[in-house]
């Protein structure tokens, strides 16, 4: 297909932040074994593809320069390749971009079969777009829920009022645990509007401190925030506590490593997203029932992607941003 032209976003270099991303006519691409070609009707900007942009993974990230970021795309199937069964022109579908390759911004993306699922009607492009990296963080995190077994869970979400933590309110309140959370207090009314039972404001003593206004100690901590020390999790985790940590550091791999071999029943453990089609296919299933939904932030048009990439670099995103062609 690259004898067909498409407007894509990309940078040429680490840094310079959303100035330094281009708007170019580029070669549509073409499907290898498994790969399906999409119109994008819609993406989502993650903190992780700034944070490729900014040189955080290099150098196995990004792949090559110059580089058209965005991982998670909705749109409409126009071509598939050899080997794609599930699929065909014409489907509706949202994926998780493969990071190695990227290409969300764009008017054509090329996805994995794997890790596309279909999307059902009830589902906007733009609550689509929102889903995949965020969604699938959310419920990978929430897995440590099955170690909690006879009771009712007790989980602290830290970012409720974020991209992985809106869904993970959701996803928890799912699954029948008791939510605590943490927000600024613009999103105190919208956080308990997901389901959490307690909001706690950030900005406030009471609010840094953690502590569940119930007495309760957390059996999982979904810790989207970031900046927050070990010893402020851990006298408010049950025996056997865990805090799962979505931005891992140095500092954390390293408390990791020392619980493991001091046995310590608390921890601190890092997560890196596995993205499973499985998975994706679960969340759009909730998501068709009315059971899941996707707070959008603000919507930007491809045109303007560098105020979508500048807002998401000022953190304060409420839900998810999204990008439309
Ligand atoms: N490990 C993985 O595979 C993986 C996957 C996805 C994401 N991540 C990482 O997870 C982090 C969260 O991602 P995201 O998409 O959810 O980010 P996001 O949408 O940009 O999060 C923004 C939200 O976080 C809130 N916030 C910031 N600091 C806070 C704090 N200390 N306490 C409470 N709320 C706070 C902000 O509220 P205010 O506006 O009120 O400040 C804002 O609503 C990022 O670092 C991202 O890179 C990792």
């Amino acid at each position: 297909m690259a004898d067909y032209f498409m407007h894509a976003v990309q940078y040429d270099a680490y840094g310079g932040g959303a100035a330094a991303l281009k708007h170019r006519e580029v070669g549509v691409p073409s499907p290898k074994k498994n790969e399906l070609v999409v119109t994008v009707e819609a993406a989502s900007i993650n903190p992780f593809d700034w944070k490729v942009q900014k040189g955080m993974l290099r150098p196995l990230l990004p792949s090559k320069f110059p580089f058209i970021p965005g991982t998670d795309v909705a749109g409409e199937v126009v071509a598939v390749g050899v080997g794609v069964n599930k699929f065909k022109a014409g489907d509706k579908v949202l994926a998780m971009i493969n990071p190695f390759n990227g290409g969300g911004l764009a008017e054509f993306s090329i996805v994995k079969d794997s890790i596309t699922a279909h999307r059902p009607p009830e589902i906007s492009a733009s609550e689509a777009a929102g889903l995949p990296v965020a969604g699938l963080t959310a419920h990978q995190a929430l897995t440590h829920l099955d170690e909690v077994s006879g009771r009712q869970p007790n989980i602290l979400v830290t970012a409720a009022s974020g991209g992985v933590g809106h869904y993970a309110v959701q996803l928890a309140k799912l699954r029948n645990a008791h939510v605590t959370a943490t927000c600024g207090a613009r999103n105190i009314k919208l956080v308990k509007g997901l389901g959490a039972d307690e909001v706690l404001d950030y900005t406030t003593p009471e609010g840094a401190s953690l502590s569940s206004p119930s007495q309760r100690k957390y059996d999982i901590v979904v810790h989207c925030a970031t900046g927050i020390p070990w010893s402020r999790f851990e006298p408010n985790l049950s025996p056997s506590g865990k805090v799962i940590d979505i931005t891992p550091g140095f500092g954390t791999l390293l408390s990791y490593g020392l619980q493991m071999v001091s046995f310590s029943k608390k921890k601190l453990v890092p997560l890196l997203l596995n993205p499973k089609g499985k998975d994706l296919e679960y969340l759009v299933k909730l998501m068709k029932e009315g059971k899941l939904k996707t707070v959008i932030d603000s919507k930007y048009p491809l045109s303007e992607a560098e105020k979508a990439w500048a807002k998401s670099i000022e953190g304060h995103a409420t839900g998810k941003i999204i990008v439309e062609p």
